[in-house]
């Protein structure tokens, strides 16, 4: 790995603001601030002005949106739009999840104006792929993080492509306790930077961080971030503690490439 690792937490729906208070007193506390990391915290729109506001004299750790709508306003009653995550200091948008894809029913074209969207604004999409148990048995597994990845770049120009962040996240291995082997891993992550080399070339590509999520805990982080293209982890249940986010997001490659 020769990026500055990305360790990106997503609470789904998880923690309270007063939840989020208590989790950055004792988070902080056990975390000096990292210049070769970059550490990004996704709470609830609803918990993340009490996140920004717990993170005032830390501005090395970013805050980011796991969700925006893909219009950027009007009538469209219970969303959050992108202009709102930026005022209130989100640096990063979580798009297509495959919570969003498979519960919420998002499709690709929603990700190309999505992507598009955040882009625009100057915001970092985390644009998140992935297969399910059924198209990997098929052997589809690479065919559909490239459809979606061709989706999510649809509509941004090649800078834009180039500032963006992916997370390969085998719908498999969310929340199952199941990760992918480091192989499997390095394998999807080989394809998906061949794929953005092709569009914005290899030395743009090589500088875009991709993220592993499924299952990561502390015990796996440091062999995953060991494997060859694995830049980063996209993180759920195991960083809603504070004590085990900390530790995750101190770690360190096993080996180097
Ligand atoms: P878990 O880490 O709980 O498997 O969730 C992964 C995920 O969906 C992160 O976006």
């Amino acid at each position: 790995m020769h990026l500055k690792p990305v360790f990106a937490a997503n609470w789904k729906l998880n923690h309270t603001p007063t939840d989020a208070r208590s989790f950055l007193q004792r988070f902080l506390a056990l975390t000096p601030r990292q210049q070769d990391r970059t550490i990004v915290l996704c709470p609830s729109a609803i918990t993340l002005t009490t996140v920004t506001d717990g993170l005032r004299d830390r501005p090395d750790i970013w805050v980011g949106v796991q969700n925006v709508h893909s219009e950027a306003q009007g009538a469209y009653t219970g969303e959050n739009s992108v202009l709102m995550a930026r005022d209130v200091g989100a640096r990063v948008v979580l798009v297509g999840h495959s919570e969003r894809r498979h519960v919420f029913g998002e499709t690709d074209a929603m990700m190309t104006k999505k992507c598009a969207l955040v882009a625009q604004a100057r915001l970092t999409p985390i644009l998140c792929v992935g297969e399910t148990l059924e198209e990997r048995e098929s052997g589809a597994a690479a065919t559909v993080v490239e459809r979606q990845l061709a989706a999510g770049i649809a509509e941004m120009d090649d800078t834009q492509v180039g500032a963006m962040m992916l997370a390969y996240e085998p719908v498999w291995a969310i929340g199952t306790g199941k990760t992918a082997t480091p192989e499997d891993a390095s394998d999807i992550h080989g394809v998906l930077r061949r794929a953005l080399a092709e569009r914005i070339g290899e030395k743009a590509a090589a500088g875009v961080p991709i993220l592993y999520g499924g299952s990561v805990n502390r015990g796996n982080a440091s062999t995953l971030l060991s494997s060859p293209d694995v830049d980063g982890l996209l993180v759920g249940g195991a960083s809603l503690d504070p004590d085990g986010w900390s530790s995750i997001v101190r770690s360190s490659a096993t080996s180097t490439e």
